[in-house]
């Protein structure tokens, strides 16, 4: 039975570089689901570590860390795209889309097969994240967006007032 799932796509730091943003959300857009969230982030490491808990002690998570904070290819591609896609299967359509983690496994016309390489240090520059599990996807959704960042109310939420807040505005 099929039924509506939520998933948090990233852009990885090296699709950013080889100007992939396009070319993944085109890939993307084959699975008919609908984008409720998008915006480019600045990844630091507080962030990346807790969207990689699960990997925490293998022997790539290091450069994975690395890797996600766009720490190798510098200023002004030490970022990601981070996207929220919501539909049918939402999880399986993407994630088939993607390809297999590591980019010379990954079918041909993946986003992975595509457009992934691995570097000569091991590392998998597989150009996209996609949530792997509804768990995964609402770990990681709330991780890297707010509730207003989205168009639509995918998990309930809460009003807190806050008595002093600094924010940034427009001077
Ligand atoms: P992701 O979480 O990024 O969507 O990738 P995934 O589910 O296909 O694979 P996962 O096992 O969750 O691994 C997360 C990321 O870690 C890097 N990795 N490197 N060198 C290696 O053996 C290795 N294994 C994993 C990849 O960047 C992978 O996307
Ligand atoms: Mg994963």
């Amino acid at each position: 039975m099929s039924k509506v799932e939520h998933a948090l796509i990233l852009i990885k730091p090296d699709g950013i570089k080889k100007s992939l943003t396009g070319n993944v959300i085109t890939k993307l857009s084959a699975a008919r689901l609908l984008i409720i969230g998008a915006k480019m982030i600045k990844v630091s490491r507080e962030l990346a570590e807790r969207h990689y808990a699960e990997h925490k002690g293998k022997a790539f998570y290091d450069s994975l860390i690395e890797y996600i904070q766009g720490n190798l290819f510098g200023e002004p591609f030490d970022r990601v795209m981070a996207m929220v896609y919501t539909g049918e299967d939402a999880i399986k359509k993407l994630r088939n889309i993607v390809g297999a983690t590591n980019p010379e496994e990954a079918e041909a016309t993946s986003i992975r097969g595509s457009y992934g390489r691995v570097t000569t240090k091991g590392v998998f520059e597989n150009v996209a994240h996609c949530s792997s599990s509804p768990e995964s996807a609402e770990y990681e959704i709330k991780l890297w967006f707010d509730p207003d960042d989205l168009t639509e109310a995918i998990y309930p939420s809460k009003k807190v007032v806050f008595e002093k807040v600094e924010k940034k505005v427009w001077a």
